[in-house]
């Protein structure tokens, strides 16, 4: 049983957990994710690794109410306790001196790029945060990311905070005027994708975070698999770290797609949440 040690509502449907988990903590590096069971009949859910402690052995994650055991999560308390925490999985972000490096995080996604950020910002380089939410309402960890970064930008769709539109019309602003050796893209897949494009012209290379659909998160079922340059890639021990520039996204937004789909149908048949274990990675 892991236990609850602060909980905090950062936005509306967002909240942040800090879990007692001394072996995972003493382990944990940006860019990886535990899987949690909340109970013995939950669904095991993805969640992105967004800070740790490995002297208080903590671990702080990120989520947004988006189903029933995020919702379940979130109605957890100081004190609760969880019943199974595994991790920490996926293979580490390749964090290495190569100049100034630009992390893009989108909604929830920036929940990523503080621990990111704070590495490469360790191992040398000039760090850049864009992030960037609907509204103003749905920023979070703006002073914590700017502790770790040389430059930040805030782009909001409505313009209630900072620049008005998508973060990638920031970061093509940026990259315009700057010099940019690597980009760090985590969010929806669709910004994921338009990340990339905006990249490729400029030939800068770019790393993905995928948010595939996961279930057992051990490479064993292939619900996670993405098509990388052309081969089959499992998001849960492959990655979730791609080269944007190779990810079929095509073919990625088209199996989101479907499982949202298969999800509302198998839903609408009457079927439980327990019948369907498949959860999109990082709610
Ligand atoms: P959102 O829909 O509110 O979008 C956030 C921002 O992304 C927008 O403000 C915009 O700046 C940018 N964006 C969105 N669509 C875009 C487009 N078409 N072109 C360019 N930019 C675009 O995001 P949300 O509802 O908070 O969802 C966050 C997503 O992040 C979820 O899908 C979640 O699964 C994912 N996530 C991924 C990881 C990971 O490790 N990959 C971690 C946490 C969350
Ligand atoms: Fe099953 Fe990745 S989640 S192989």
């Amino acid at each position: 049983m892991y236990e609850i040690l602060e909980k905090k509502i950062l936005c509306p449907q967002i909240k942040e957990i800090v879990l007692d988990t001394p072996a995972i903590a003493q382990k944990a590096q940006a860019g990886q994710f535990i899987v949690i069971r909340i109970d013995e009949k939950g669904e095991r859910i993805p969640l992105t690794v967004a800070d740790y402690d490995r002297e208080k052995g903590t671990m702080t994650v990120i989520f947004q109410e988006a189903g029933k055991t995020t919702q379940q999560l979130g109605a957890l308390n100081k004190g609760d306790f969880i019943m199974d925490v595994a991790g920490p999985m996926g293979i580490p972000s390749s964090v290495e001196k190569v100049g100034t490096v630009v992390c893009v995080g989108g909604g929830v996604g920036s929940a990523a790029l503080y621990i990111l950020l704070k590495a490469f910002k360790k191992a040398g380089n000039k760090t850049v945060a864009i992030i960037g939410a609907k509204t103003k309402e749905f920023l979070f960890w703006e002073e914590k990311i700017k502790s770790v970064g040389s430059e930040m930008f805030i782009t909001t769709d409505d313009g209630s905070c900072g620049r008005k539109g998508f973060v990638t019309e920031e970061l093509e602003s940026f990259i315009k005027k700057e010099k940019c050796d690597l980009i760090f893209a985590v969010g929806p897949v669709v910004m994921m994708n338009a990340v990339c494009r905006v990249s490729e012209p400029y030939k800068i290379k770019t790393i993905v975070s995928l948010n595939s659909i996961m279930v057992d998160a051990t490479g064993m079922c292939g619900a996670c698999r993405v098509e990388v340059g052309g081969e089959t890639k499992f998001a849960c021990v492959d990655g979730p770290d791609f080269d944007g520039h190779k990810v079929n996204f095509q073919l990625l937004l088209q199996r989101q797609k479907m499982y949202l789909t298969e999800e509302k149908t198998i839903l609408d048949m009457g079927k439980t949440n327990e019948e369907r274990e498949c959860r999109c990675n990082n709610e």
